[in-house]
């Protein structure tokens, strides 16, 4: 048995790496939807429809957990009809929920994501409930993963994107990157701040909040990259993580 982990693209393989690295022995199976990024831009239905399919192709392929690497998929997961039936199911914006509420000192809190998931008012709901006294401030920030999908990480459009966007927030103590596509751009975004606002994302949180189970802990299986649409940044990206050894296979879920 497996874990299943997906995303609209490259994003999810950020949480899929921090995974990997808190349990080695796990196999995973990845599902990069590239035919239908981006996520952030799409209808609630819409965004639904592809978690039903995905995580029934990903349950009839041996997982038996699954991570739902996208945050504006896990803004809509709540409102779904019965999923198949995994032993667990993550989404990536609890965990980061949970680390904030920890933090006593944070009393204003920033938070950046698609515009899904920031029109879906899921992370000022649920930061509101635990912490009633923060503040919250959400942006859609949605050339952000667009951006980064293509690889434009370190140049000057980048730069005057990331800046464009952050400089409309008011201040703030923390900044919660809502998309899983932005850890990939953490250093330009904490450069932006100076190092003065502390950034939570979600990879790491979510990888020490899974609970795998045991049966599935073994050397034989060996990690599985489906996209429903081959791009090069997507592949450069999966190498980057896991090696350049791995190779894509194209899935036809979404071929009609
Ligand atoms: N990585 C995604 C998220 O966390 C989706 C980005 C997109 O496809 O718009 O929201």
């Amino acid at each position: 048995m497996a874990i299943g982990v997906f995303d609209s693209g490259i994003g999810g393989l950020t949480v899929a790496s921090a995974i990997k690295q808190h349990h080695p022995n796990q196999q995973i199976i990845y599902f990069g939807d590239t035919a239908h990024l981006p996520y952030g831009e799409k209808s609630a239905d819409h965004i639904k429809r592809y978690i039903k399919a995905i995580s029934a192709f990903l349950f009839s392929n041996g997982c038996d957990q699954l991570v739902v690497a996208c945050n504006s998929a896990s803004s809509v997961l709540d409102d779904m009809e019965a999923l198949p039936n995994f032993s667990s199911i993550t989404n990536v914006i609890d965990p980061v929920i949970n680390a904030i509420q920890k933090h006593r000192t944070i009393k204003r809190v920033g938070v950046i994501g698609t515009k899904r998931t920031i029109d879906s008012g899921v992370y000022v709901e649920r930061l509101k409930a635990r912490r009633p006294d923060l503040e919250v401030h959400t942006l859609a920030t949605p050339l952000l993963a667009p951006m980064i999908e293509e690889g434009f990480i370190r140049n000057d459009i980048a730069k005057h994107t990331i800046h464009e966007y952050l400089s409309e927030l008011p201040e703030v103590d923390a900044l919660i990157l809502g998309c899983t596509h932005y850890p990939l751009i953490k250093n330009e975004i904490n450069a932006f701040f100076g190092g003065d606002v502390q950034l939570f994302d979600a990879p790491e949180l979510v990888a020490q909040s899974l609970h795998v189970n045991q049966a599935n802990n073994s050397k034989d299986g060996v990690d599985v990259f489906y996209v429903s649409d081959h791009t090069s940044s997507f592949e450069e990206t999966a190498h980057r993580f896991f090696g350049s050894s791995l190779r894509l296979r194209k899935s036809d879920l979404f071929e009609y």
